[in-house]
């Protein structure tokens, strides 16, 4: 498995399922059915009840998990410190990561420390927060993650007033020149897809629609493709 962003292109659809609506009695077995589903990244979402309202997990689970599964280990921080924190993600197994502007680090110092690290590097927005926050530092990024929901719970609807903001993302992208992926999170599944990936996104974000899919991961990965 291809664990390197940099060697997928922005053209390439991607989808990262949320391991946040996974049976967290089972992981192990969990991960193993949603790559034989197809999917290429898997996505973890951390998250220090102070940054977003909401605990998860942490570095023990992604570490254990590492033994586990080949596929590329998409690290989304919704905590508040993430300079700090990147190390310690990586070296339990994190191959991307992902952190937010609105956490209290430093973001030039974040993606330089991201990268030093050896793994590539996302920044990611609130819905509140508009596209150009991000602009500054568009350049050094391989990813942007627009949110479709406020960030802390899975399961909630899509916001599709983001919709706009993936398209303001992509055409600065184009403009630059740059293969930088633009991820979506949120409320995905095969009805709200569409219109992100029109608007530009090209990795997919889903939770509740692949893990918990009625007809089984496979059905919901197969849906969103
Ligand atoms: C929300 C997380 C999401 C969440 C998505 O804060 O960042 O990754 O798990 O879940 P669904 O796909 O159920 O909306
Ligand atoms: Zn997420």
């Amino acid at each position: 498995m291809n664990k390197d962003l940099r060697k997928f292109s922005n053209g390439d659809i991607l989808i990262s399922p949320s391991l946040l609506a996974a049976d967290f009695c089972q992981l192990g077995s969990q991960i193993t059915e949603v790559a034989a589903a197809g999917a290429e990244l898997l996505h973890l979402d951390v998250m220090d009840g102070k940054m977003v309202p909401n605990i998860s997990f942490g570095v023990p689970v992604i570490e254990s998990l590492r033994g586990r599964s080949e596929l590329l280990f998409d690290v989304h921080l919704m905590i508040d410190r993430p300079l700090f924190y990147a190390e310690k993600f990586v070296k339990a197994g994190a191959d991307h990561v992902t952190f937010h502007i609105e956490s209290s680090d430093d973001p030039a110092e974040t993606i330089k420390e991201i990268h030093r690290l050896g793994v590539t590097a996302g920044m990611s927005l609130k819905p509140g927060t508009p596209a150009e926050a991000l602009f500054p530092y568009l350049d050094d990024l391989e990813l942007i993650l627009v949110m479709t929901v406020e960030p802390g719970f899975g399961g909630q609807s899509f916001m599709a007033d983001q919709v706009a903001k993936i398209a303001a993302f992509k055409q600065e992208i184009a403009r630059r020149g740059k293969n930088i992926h633009i991820e979506v999170d949120g409320g995905i599944g095969a009805k709200t897809a569409p219109a992100v990936l029109e608007a530009g996104a090209n990795i997919l974000v889903a939770g509740t629609s692949v893990f918990r899919h009625p007809e089984g991961m496979a059905a919901g990965v197969a849906a969103l493709r």
